[in-house]
């Protein structure tokens, strides 16, 4: 009855501070939800208020987010902003605005991911990111990247096309199409190895990987642990300092809810200098607003691995979208989500289905996959059919 009358006061409160838009579809999710909630067992019944904040749930049953995240009343205002600040100052919106939106945007993902601004760049996806680390970084004698086969495609793309330079890729196979248990990694990572590059949430069946250990088995090797989160950041908590990770690429497609467009590379403090792009532009360079075309020298921050002019609108709505996710913090989303993906495999299970992700939901995230089936099309990777609660 508390957690019943807590529920409906906080989206009242929630609706009260952004939108003023409650709906009759909100008001039944927290029905039936304070319903449950009678029983004693929901986590995160008060972060229900925030569905008036994404006008698609007013129509869906949205189980996607791991290929497109929703999008927000939020980050649909802050879009507006960006197209009304362009017409009233043309260029100069730039200098005086533009600019702070980036800096502000940094420091939020900064802060997500417990690194310092200077240690983000922004780039505008992931495969993009991904190109400016495998270019930058000189791995010298130690020419083997080591992948898990579960990994995204692209991530191993970027070392297979630096096969005919000389770099040898190794992929360490998963037993079981679902996990990797990161030992796995000590028979594959030695002397010869310079990078791990692996993913921390698998795609293809949403196990988390034990990135620490990962991690320490690549350090003890003298090799490198680049980490793809692009399924992570934002659903599972994440601190790259506990984790002793050295490069992170993550984007705002997803869990991050900010849209196409824009991506994010974490590179460790000390790493900073050692990385040289040849992939590269003028918002790389040290002295970008000189406008030296004869001479170049690299920035002193991970900025050095941008490129060119940033797409703004996707900065706009990065930024709204993180403040909601900020906010909320995300080891609730991690304790809400966790709470929906048991309950989506209990139902898949209850129905005699087969399940392709771990059925210990410590190990999981909340992409679930089961054999595919034609009633259940949400979105179907490799023979099977994800769903993603959020
Ligand atoms: C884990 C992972 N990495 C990378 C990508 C691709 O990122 P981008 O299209 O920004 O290059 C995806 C897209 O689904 C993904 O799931």
């Amino acid at each position: 009855m508390q957690q019943k009358r807590t529920a409906a006061k906080a989206g009242t409160a929630r609706r009260g501070a952004t939108t003023g838009n409650g709906t009759a579809a909100n008001g039944r999710a927290t029905k039936a939800a304070a319903k449950r909630a009678g029983r004693g067992k929901e986590p995160g019944l008060d972060l229900l208020a925030y569905r008036d904040e994404f006008p698609i749930l007013q129509r869906k049953v949205y189980l996607n987010s791991c290929s497109l995240g929703p999008l927000s009343r939020r980050s649909m205002a802050a879009m507006d902003r960006f197209q009304e600040l362009w017409n009233e100052h043309g260029a100069q919106a730039w200098y005086q605005l533009w600019m702070g939106e980036i800096a502000s945007l940094r420091a939020k993902v900064a802060r997500l991911i417990g690194a310092s601004p200077h240690e983000i760049a922004i780039a505008p996806n992931v495969s993009a990111a991904l190109s400016e680390i495998a270019s930058g970084l000189d791995l010298g004698e130690r020419n083997r990247v080591v992948l898990a086969d579960m990994d995204f495609p692209t991530l191993a793309y970027q070392w297979l096309a630096k096969r005919r330079t000389g770099t040898e890729v190794v992929f360490v196979p998963s037993p079981d199409r679902v996990t990797l248990p990161a030992e796995l990694f000590a028979a594959h990572v030695d002397e010869r190895t310079g990078l791990v590059a692996t993913s921390r949430v698998f795609f293809l069946s949403g196990y988390i990987q034990d990135v620490r250990r990962v991690a320490e088995i690549a350090h003890a090797n003298g090799a490198l642990l680049l980490v793809d989160d692009y399924q992570g950041t934002g659903q599972i908590p994440l601190d790259v300092k506990a984790l002793d990770i050295d490069f992170l690429v993550t984007g705002t497609l997803k869990w991050l809810m900010g849209g196409p467009g824009l991506a994010f590379i974490y590179v460790r403090e000390e790493l900073i200098p050692r990385l040289r792009p040849t992939v590269t532009g003028w918002f790389g360079a040290r002295d970008q607003f000189q406008f030296r075309t004869t001479e170049f020298e690299f920035k002193d921050d991970a900025a050095r691995l941008e490129a060119g002019t940033p797409a703004v609108a996707p900065i706009f709505a990065a930024n709204a979208a993180l403040d909601i996710i900020l906010e909320i913090g995300v080891e609730r989303i991690r304790e809400r989500s966790r709470y929906l993906a048991d309950d989506v495999v209990r139902r898949a299970l209850d129905r005699g289905w087969k399940v392709s992700s771990p059925l210990d939901g410590a190990e999981r995230s909340s992409i679930v996959l089961r054999s595919s089936s034609p009633r259940w099309t949400t979105s179907w990777r490799r023979a099977a059919d994800r769903a993603s609660r959020h």
